[in-house]
Order: C-alpha cells, then sequence, then structure tokens
C-alpha cells in the first residue's frame, strides 16, 4: 500500500516519508492518481528527540517501526502537531502509546480537537505564538500561522538550524522520487503538484498565505530548508519557493492564459468551442481546455488548478433539468470557493426546450467577483446544430469581450 523512506537529511534530522498510492480521492473529494506522500520529521538532540507531525492512520503502526530504529521511546521527548487534519495526525495515539515519555505540543486550539486521541490529549501541552523549546543545543519556535490550512495550524522554525518544518505549506501532491528539489528530474511538475494543493486544500483561506508569509518575514524566518509534510523537500532555493507561493496566494494571473470549461452532451458546445479555442489561439492567447462529454471527464482537481492562474475563465455549459449542466455547477461554484479573484469571465451556454444555465451560471459567478464581460446563449441541439459561420461569429465576440 506505501513505500517508506528514511533518510537523514543532515545530521540528527531526518525525513520519515510514506508514499500513499492507495488514496485517490484526498479529502474524499480531489482527484489524486499520482498519489501524495505523509512527511514526518526527526530531530535527535543529546537531550532527546523530537517528532515533528506524523501519518494517515492506515500507516501508523510502519511509522512507530520506522521511529523505532532511529531512537529509542524514552528517547522521544516531544511529539509536535504542527496541524490536526488526520493526514499528519492520524498516527498520533499509537506514537504517544508507544513513547511513554514524550509531551505531545501544538496550538491550544489543538486541544479541543483531540478527541479521537485520548493517549496525546492527557499528555498535550499547548504552545504559544512565538513560543521557543530549547532541546540538546537545538532552539524551536512555534509559529502559529492560522488557516494554512485550519485555525489551529502552526510551522515549527528549527532556528538553530534554518529549517522550517511547514506541514500542509509549501506541501505538494505527488510521489516524487526525489527527496529534495534538487533532486528531482521533474521540478516543474513538482510545482505544479504544489500549485494543485494550494488551490484544491488550501484556496478557500487562500488570502491567509500573504498574511503568514509577511508574519513570517517580520519574524525573521528565512529558511535554509522548507520541509513540509507533502511532497518535496525544498533545498535548492527556498526562496524561490516561497515566492511562488506567494503569487499562488495572489492568484497572480499569467499573461493570456484563458481557462476554458465546457460541458457536452450531444456535441454542439464542443463544436463552438473547438473554433473559440482555435481563435484564441491565433490571437496570441493560451487556451486551456477541460470538457465533459460523452467520452471525457477531466479531473476537477485538474480545472481548478489551471484557474488560479487564469486571466480569464469561460464557462460553457447546457441547461440541464433547468438548472446548470451539474459538472460545471460544481466547477463554478468550486472555483468562486477556491480560486476567484476579480477576473474576466464569459458564459456560453445553449439549450432546447428552457434557457436557465447562463442565468445561473452568470450570478455564481458575478456573486465572487468575477466580471462577466459576455453571455452568449443559443437554442441548439445536436452536433451540426451551430453552422461554422455561426461559431465563428461567436467565436469573434467572445475573443472580443475578453480583449475589451
Ligand atoms: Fe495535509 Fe490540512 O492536511
Amino acid at each position: 500500500m506505501g513505500a517508506y523512506i528514511v533518510e537523514e537529511i543532515e545530521r540528527d534530522f531526518y525525513i520519515l516519508r510514506v508514499n500513499d498510492r492507495y488514496t485517490r480521492y484526498f479529502e474524499a473529494l480531489w482527484e489524486i492518481p499520482e498519489g501524495i506522500t505523509y512527511n514526518a520529521y526527526l530531530l535527535r538532540t543529546p537531550e532527546g528527540a523530537v517528532l515533528f507531525d506524523g501519518w494517515k492512520k492506515i500507516f501508523s503502526e510502519k511509522l512507530v517501526e520506522l521511529l523505532e530504529s532511529l531512537v529509542s521511546r524514552d528517547e522521544l521527548r516531544y511529539i509536535v502537531v504542527n496541524h490536526m487534519e488526520p493526514d499528519h495526525s492520524g498516527s498520533l495515539d499509537d506514537v504517544a502509546r508507544w513513547a511513554p515519555r514524550a509531551r505531545v505540543l501544538g496550538h491550544p486550539m489543538a486541544a479541543k480537537m483531540l478527541g479521537a486521541y485520548p493517549e496525546a490529549k492527557k499528555r498535550f501541552k499547548p504552545v504559544r505564538d512565538g513560543e521557543e523549546l530549547r532541546i540538546g543545543g537545538e532552539v524551536i519556535r512555534f509559529i502559529h500561522t492560522p488557516w494554512l490550512h485550519w485555525p489551529e495550524t502552526m510551522v515549527s522554525w528549527v532556528e538553530s538550524r534554518g529549517i522550517l518544518v511547514s506541514c500542509d505549506v509549501f506541501g505538494g501532491f505527488g510521489v516524487p522520487y526525489a527527496v529534495y528539489d534538487d533532486e528531482c528530474v521533474r521540478p516543474l511538475e513538482a510545482l505544479r503538484e504544489m500549485k494543485k494543493y494550494v488551490v484544491t486544500v488550501i484556496g478557500h483561506y487562500r488570502q491567509w498565505i500573504a498574511k503568514n508569509l509577511a508574519k513570517l518575514e517580520s519574524l525573521g524566518v528565512k529558511p535554509r530548508i522548507i520541509a513540509p509534510a507533502h511532497g518535496l523537500a525544498w533545498r535548492s532555493r527556498p526562496e524561490r519557493v516561497v515566492q511562488i507561493y506567494r503569487e499562488l496566494g495572489e492568484a497572480r494571473p499569467i499573461r493570456g492564459k484563458v481557462l476554458i470549461v465546457y460541458a457536452s452532451m450531444y456535441g454542439t458546445t464542443e463544436y463552438l468551442i473547438a473554433s473559440l479555442t482555435r481563435r484564441l489561439s491565433r490571437s496570441g492567447y493560451h487556451p486551456v481546455v477541460y470538457g465533459f462529454t460523452d467520452t471525457t471527464r477531466p479531473p476537477i482537481s485538474e480545472v481548478l488548478t489551471d484557474a488560479i492562474d487564469s486571466e480569464a475563465i469561460v464557462l460553457a455549459a447546457p441547461t440541464y433539468e433547468a438548472g446548470i449542466f451539474p459538472f460545471l455547477r460544481f466547477v463554478a461554484e468550486e472555483i468562486c470557493w477556491k480560486a476567484s479573484d476579480g477576473k474576466k469571465a464569459v458564459v456560453v451556454s445553449s439549450y432546447g426546450w428552457g434557457s436557465v444555465a447562463a442565468k445561473q451560471l452568470k450570478s455564481i459567478l458575478e456573486g465572487c467577483n468575477y466580471s462577466v464581460v459576455k453571455v452568449v446563449e443559443y437554442n441548439a441541439i445536436g452536433p451540426e446544430a451551430i453552422s461554422p459561420g455561426e461559431a465563428e461569429r461567436i467565436a469573434s465576440e467572445v475573443l472580443e469581450a475578453l480583449s475589451g
């Protein structure tokens, strides 16, 4: 079910990583055929060891076994819970039971969330924002980073080493072969996986990215190594990763990128979108197209990933049961919930016996600050319901609206 990596990142600082290829829908929502890793970290000192975060419950037996190969149960003095979501905290009680002397450290709010972990709850000690732990010559500062991903989330700044144990922050999906970014043969892929994690998991709280990054900066946190709880550890140019993360928080658009998402039950909308895509490409735009049809169904996690940095979006959906075609309704609502930022939008909709989808899509998008610059509606059913000339005319109008 999982493969495990234990590696000494540098003297007495270890990564314990499990590659989870079993989970297909993260949070039971987001398609991740590429899998995900959970990374815990262990710091050994002459006065005892500190474990940062853990793994999902199904892997906890293995985590304990691996810990046992590195430290004795009495040597583990602290278990730090940077974040209570069970992809990191699931192993908490198994580890706590194994290490009878360990205190459990976390955000004060975590205390209320420890119901499922009675052993950890007994030994829980809340840490204040900025509180310092000194152990065996190491200095660890706990910094609260609310809403990245939950309100109780914090990061552990191992000041004595310049290592930021950042939990969800800077984390990405995927199971890279490498542990570090500078060993990764597909660094761009890893950055896209980070983007996908940000949008799908943290996207709704995006505005907290800038606030928390500013807070870390003001506290003088300039990491040499960023050690997140998912995906790669970043050590080649950590400042670049911080900058990319900031841009994601701002939903900074890539010039000319247009996300087109359409649903086409019988081919009419698909035909129209093909014309529009050609037209946009010829005019210097970079359309990224996802279609829900009777032969294709793209992962919505990928659609959202491309929404965050698009300059504009085009949503095209037929009316279905007096509403929006269901997948497109979900896409529109999730774009609003996680990736909206006052950009331009175009709504396209076909209908047979009643027109509803266009109105509803427009209302969803305007409700989250999109500027709907064009609505195209046509009464047509079937693959040849729109003539080439008509498709070209509509494509021109959309292009004009986007360029205006
Ligand atoms: Fe990776 Fe919010 O959990």
